[in-house]
């Protein structure tokens, strides 16, 4: 099998590690790096990681690296196609994500810098939280076009909802389709119009499926599957199914696949919205972002979506300054 290119991995936390082991395991590129500022931290999981090849049976070489503030390290990341962002603090229980917006604007910030500096053909893919802020800023920090920095929150979100829509029904997670756009946090909008089921070989809308409130009460269990997952660990927050989501859109980029998801795109007028990173489908591939796929939406989901957009652009106003 051919394996081609680099990506890489901004800090190797759990989020970072997991997403770096999947990356590594799908067998597709030459080299995937792993870096962190904690001082061995990545070299130890990459020889940890490169030792499991012989057993997993992928053949893509992990490098680690320790980096500094300063960029020391980060000519590792050279000629990566690829760089997902997951430095940063998470949150801890009752925290919402937005309270990690000053931290964490700092850490992104100096790293979007850094791959400006030494990956500047790279596509970024933002993890950290708050989602839309952090994509925001690390656009603004490396000074790549729009359409090389995106933020991973809709695969997440889609995915989460379609778990809970399958495990109340008692279907398979593939009988299930789901979609959520708009923010990473409370305006969040899942398109019901584009939720089905397959039952008894028949699909049809979750609408006639379940009632509307038990389709509400998923939706707030969606919002709030983040914090439902920190509160259960008690320190540090999600990262399988986030790691799995960002994967899966660094593949799409690696690869030029030309796959359709849910990312935090920047948006030129499409929904009537623009000028703002907001969660919306689109088309992934090398350029990033190929294009965003408008989709037909209820006048109440276009409304809700637009009130997505309206929330994070008041917040990314002040993003600029962070
Ligand atoms: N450069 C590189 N790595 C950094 C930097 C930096 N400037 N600052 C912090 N880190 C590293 C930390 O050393 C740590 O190893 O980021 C890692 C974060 O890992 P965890 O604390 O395990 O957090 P994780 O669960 O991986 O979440 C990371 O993703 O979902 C979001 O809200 C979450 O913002 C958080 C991020």
């Amino acid at each position: 099998m051919a394996r081609s290119g680099k990506a890489t991995v901004i800090g190797a936390g759990f989020y970072g590690s997991t997403t770096a082991q999947r990356l590594a395991e799908y067998d597709i590129f030459e080299e995937v790096v792993l870096t962190d500022i904690r001082d061995g931290w990545s070299e130890g999981l990459a020889l940890d990681l490169n030792s499991s090849r012989p057993i997993e049976g992928f053949e893509t070489r992990l490098v680690g690296k320790t980096t500094t503030a300063d960029g020391s390290g980060y000519e590792v990341i050279e000629d990566s196609e690829v760089v997902v962002v997951t430095a940063g603090v998470p949150r801890k229980p009752g925290m919402s994500r937005m309270d990690l917006l000053g931290i964490n604007a700092g850490i992104v910030r100096g790293v979007a810098e850094n791959i400006a500096r030494y990956a500047p053909q790279a596509v970024i893919i933002v993890v950290s939280n708050p989602l839309d802020e952090m994509t925001t800023l690390a656009q603004i920090a490396s000074g790549f076009p729009h359409h090389r920095v995106m933020g991973q929150a809709g695969v997440l979100d889609t995915a989460r909802f379609t778990y809970f829509v399958a495990d109340r029904l008692g279907l398979p997670v593939g009988a299930v389709k789901t979609l959520t756009l708009g923010s990473h946090g409370d305006t969040m909008v899942p398109i019901a119009s584009a939720c089905t089921v397959d039952i008894n070989g028949q699909t049809k809308l979750l609408a006639e499926v379940l009632p509307p409130e038990e389709i509400d009460a998923l939706v707030e269990r969606v919002r709030g599957a983040g914090a439902e997952v920190v509160a259960l660990l008690k320190t540090g927050s999600a990262y399988y199914a986030p790691s799995a989501a960002a994967a899966r859109m660094a593949q799409a980029v690696a690869t030029d696949s030309g796959a359709v998801m849910p990312a935090c795109a920047w948006l030129t007028g499409q929904y009537g919205i623009s000028e703002v990173y907001l969660g919306v489908e689109a088309q992934l591939g090398k350029a990033g972002v190929k294009r965003i796929v408008e989709r037909d939406l209820s006048a109440e989901e276009l409304a809700q979506l637009r009130l997505a957009g309206a929330a994070v652009k008041a917040k990314a106003a002040d993003v600029a300054s962070l």
